[in-house]
């Protein structure tokens, strides 16, 4: 591969672009080497590979290295959405928890697949999931929420989650009566809506920030979970 591939971009030819503007040194032939191989190793798992870079992401990130934004369709195709947080991941898949009768949820009732993604911006990396959902069993959904704060079960057994609010005072009012109710226990039933989907992959593409915008792509794939990966670069 020739050098002027990964040459300055502030030169055509060598001659800069704009007045003013120094031409960048060409790279050395070890930094070419370099480009031209892929960090993202072939044959890989990518649950481990997953499990590496979500580590790294909880060093690196401010806040909410769990933090992924889920898409969903509803039935016309038209697609949704929405940053939830992933509360478990392994071989099975990933987890997320939420309101089955939001708007995320009735579109997940009615088409069982989504797609997740993670971009970890001081990483400058994202990993993209697909596939297929699977409800979480009651006893699951049962001990993730009661982990939770006791608020934060009163705000989210209280709340008709993206359904229309005519004033906030109309939810404080509910969460006042939900906590009253409940204080005594000292924990809120869990509303049977509530609940959490585990994605099982059949894609998961794995993307780094590379010099010059040559970024670095690989895609695992299988046909059923269960079947080994494929994986394959590709073009950024
Ligand atoms: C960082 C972050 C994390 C969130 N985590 C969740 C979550 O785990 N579950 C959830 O139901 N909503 C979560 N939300 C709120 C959703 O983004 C969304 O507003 C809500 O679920 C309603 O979405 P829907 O109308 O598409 O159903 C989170 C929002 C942010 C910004």
């Amino acid at each position: 591969m020739e050098a002027r591939y990964f040459g300055p971009l502030n030169t055509v030819s060598g001659v800069p672009i704009k007045e003013g503007l120094q031409p960048v040194p060409e790279p050395s032939a070890e930094e070419i080497a370099r480009l031209a191989a892929s960090e993202i190793p072939s044959g890989a798992d990518p649950f481990t590979l997953f499990e590496a870079w979500f580590g790294e992401a909880k060093d690196a990130e401010l806040n909410d290295p769990n933090a992924m934004a889920l898409a969903t369709a509803a039935t016309d195709g038209a697609p949704s959405v929405r940053m939830v947080l992933l509360k478990g991941h392994g071989p099975e898949g990933f987890t997320f928890y939420t309101n089955a009768q939001s708007r995320k949820g009735k579109e997940i009732r009615a088409n069982m697949q989504a797609s997740l993604l993670f971009h970890w911006k001081s990483l400058r990396r994202q990993i993209r999931i697909e596939g297929a959902l699977k409800e979480v069993s009651a006893e699951m959904a049962d001990a993730y929420f009661h982990s939770r704060a006791f608020v934060s079960q009163v705000g989210s057994a209280a709340s008709d989650q993206s359904r229309p609010l005519d004033d906030r005072q109309t939810y404080l009012n509910r969460i006042e009566q939900l906590e009253e109710a409940c204080k005594e226990a000292g924990e809120v039933p869990r509303p049977p809506h509530w609940t959490g989907f585990t994605l099982t992959p059949v894609r998961m593409e794995f993307w780094l920030d590379r010099a010059n915008r040559l970024h670095d792509r690989r895609e695992f794939t299988r046909g059923f979970a269960g079947d080994a990966w494929q994986d394959t670069l590709l073009y950024p």
